[in-house]
């Protein structure tokens, strides 16, 4: 698969138009060749191409920005669903990186407000890059605010009237193995959430619980081993109920989601 995306890449062409090519140009070949050798050196493809599809986007990434990962296409799936038919809610992404949750929302529910939030200065270029292009292909403009999401001075104006605050934090272990892909690509403000991988995760649930209204919901991306802690935690801060962890796609614990108290 990767092979037959970087010959695409590298003759300008899709990869179904493979099935149908008879030659490839020998300046292809050479382009090709490179490419397959960075691969083997584990660069991440979406680095190479420079294009990570999410959902109904394709958002530019590459060195500095963490790559979106197709199971948190369903955090923003379940984000919808709690969206559907509201006329024009309010909704916060905190640790936006490339946009993949906020632009998607924006992209799939017309007439709602995104704000978007990411501390890293690199991330955020990419952010602001992908917001603008999705701007100009007509969608919902996405506001990107540069902050901290442990930060309790952060978006005061909005406090109590956010109708869902969604967010895929750095949530990896310290000391955690990870494929070379992650730990040499991956920015590592996207990935290290402290001992148990939710240092960030225990200050994101202060601003969530200071942003969202009564009844609005929160939904957060964890790792595999935090279906349990991760409920547990938002569980014990006492501002939330209706507790659930979802399973993604191969069944492993993947986001927690949750409602304000009134
Ligand atoms: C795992 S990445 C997720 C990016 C994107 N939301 C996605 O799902 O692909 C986490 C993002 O949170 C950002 N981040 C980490 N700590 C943060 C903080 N305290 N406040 C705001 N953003 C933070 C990182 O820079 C990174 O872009």
């Amino acid at each position: 698969m990767d092979a037959e995306l970087l010959l695409a890449h590298a003759l300008g062409v899709s990869r179904t138009r493979l099935l149908t090519l008879n030659d490839v140009a020998e300046s292809a070949e050479i382009r090709f060749r490179a490419l397959v050798e960075q691969r083997a050196d584990r660069v991440p493809l979406q680095h190479l191409t420079g294009r990570a599809p999410f959902r109904f986007l394709e958002l530019a990434v590459g060195p500095g920005v963490f790559v979106p990962r197709p199971e948190t296409e369903q955090l923003a799936g379940w984000a919808l669903e709690r969206l559907a038919g509201a006329a024009n809610p309010v909704v916060v992404d905190l640790g936006a990186g490339s946009g993949a949750l906020a632009l998607s929302i924006a992209h799939e529910h017309p007439g709602v407000r995104v704000i978007a939030v990411e501390r890293d200065p690199g991330a955020i270029e990419w952010t602001r890059h992908n917001a603008a292009a999705r701007t100009a292909a007509g969608d919902t403009p996405v506001e990107v605010i540069a902050g901290d999401m442990t930060d309790p001075r952060l978006l005061r104006a909005l406090e109590g009237t956010v109708d869902l605050v969604v967010s895929n934090p750095p949530y990896v272990p310290e000391g955690a193995l990870v494929p070379r892909e992650v730990a040499d690509h991956d920015p590592p403000l996207a990935l290290w959430g402290g001992p148990d991988g939710l240092d960030v995760v225990r200050g994101l649930l202060v601003t969530a619980a200071r942003l969202l209204r009564p009844g609005a919901w929160l939904g957060i991306e964890h790792a595999d081993q935090q279906g349990g802690s991760l409920p547990s935690l938002v569980r014990a801060h006492g501002s939330f109920t209706d507790v659930a962890d979802h399973p993604d796609l191969a069944g492993r614990p993947r986001f927690t989601t949750a409602r304000r108290l009134p």
